[in-house]
């Protein structure tokens, strides 16, 4: 049996750092964050623990969450809020933090939750909307921002595919509907081409490649119970086959 080869490459994934090594039986991207950067990073992805607001993947480079927010003009807080977060009172949280600035710089976790708690009005901390804490939306829409996740992602499921042998699976577990819906839309144009025969029965013709699972897979309650960090998890599987 051949020798198993092992190697690792401190990149991103969307600089392809294996292409020389393709094509490839399987690709798995487990997305996001790991609960050690969570856990023991203290670069402030957590709204949860006073750390310093970091957020970066990769400390070596980048600009900090806290560079984001002292330099960025309001319309730019409010663009990356509402698309990255779907924070409804985006406005109002980067008005308050450009505000605050002019005092203080905002470089500590406490800081930036304070900000997003005063900014969201009582009803709604009852019901809908803060149904989760209302700092969650902020911290996952600068955590993306920082680390250009969506960028990145974007530029894998359009090339990963293609480095697959024929036979060879892309599975992608995604954690929230913005990473999800751009997976889906990538696997749905590779598995259906568009029927371009106006006389043909149906409006697509299979790709080179097929969806695995229709509309993916996510965890058993009784996954969620052992692993609540599993609870928005969807995985998606892409096959080549031909
Ligand atoms: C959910 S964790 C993976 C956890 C791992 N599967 C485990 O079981 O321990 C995702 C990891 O991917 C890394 N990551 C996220 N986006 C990346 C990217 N564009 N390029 C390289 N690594 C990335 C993160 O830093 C994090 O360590």
């Amino acid at each position: 049996m051949g020798e198993k080869v092992h190697s690792y490459s401190h990149a991103n994934f969307s600089e392809m750092p294996f292409h020389k090594d393709s094509p490839f039986g399987f690709i798995f991207l487990d997305l996001g964050i790991s609960s050690a950067h969570f856990d023991y990073f203290s670069r402030g992805f957590s709204f949860r623990y006073d750390e310093e607001l970091d957020m970066r993947m990769d400390a070596s480079k980048g600009k900090s969450a806290a560079d984001v927010l002292a330099k960025l003009p309001e319309d730019a807080l409010v663009k990356i809020f509402f698309d990255y977060g779907e924070e409804k009172f985006a406005r109002r949280i980067a008005r308050q933090i450009v505000e605050t600035r002019k005092e203080n710089p905002i470089t500590k976790t406490p800081e930036l939750v304070k900000i997003c708690e005063k900014n969201y009005p009582p009803k709604y901390k009852a019901k809908g909307h803060a149904q989760k804490h209302p700092a969650t939306r902020v911290f996952q829409a600068l955590r993306i921002y920082v680390n250009r996740e969506l960028e990145h992602l974007e530029k894998a499921v359009e090339f990963f595919p293609h480095e697959l042998c024929v036979g060879g699976r892309f599975a992608v577990i995604t954690f929230h509907s913005l990473e999800d819906r751009l997976v889906k839309r990538a696997f749905r144009s590779l598995s259906q081409i568009a029927q371009v025969d106006p006389h043909a029965k149906s409006n697509f013709i299979q790709g080179n490649f097929r969806e695995v699972y229709s509309g993916g897979i996510t965890p058993s309650v009784e996954e969620i119970k052992q692993n609540p960090r599993a609870r928005s998890a969807r995985l998606r599987v892409l096959e080549r086959i031909r």
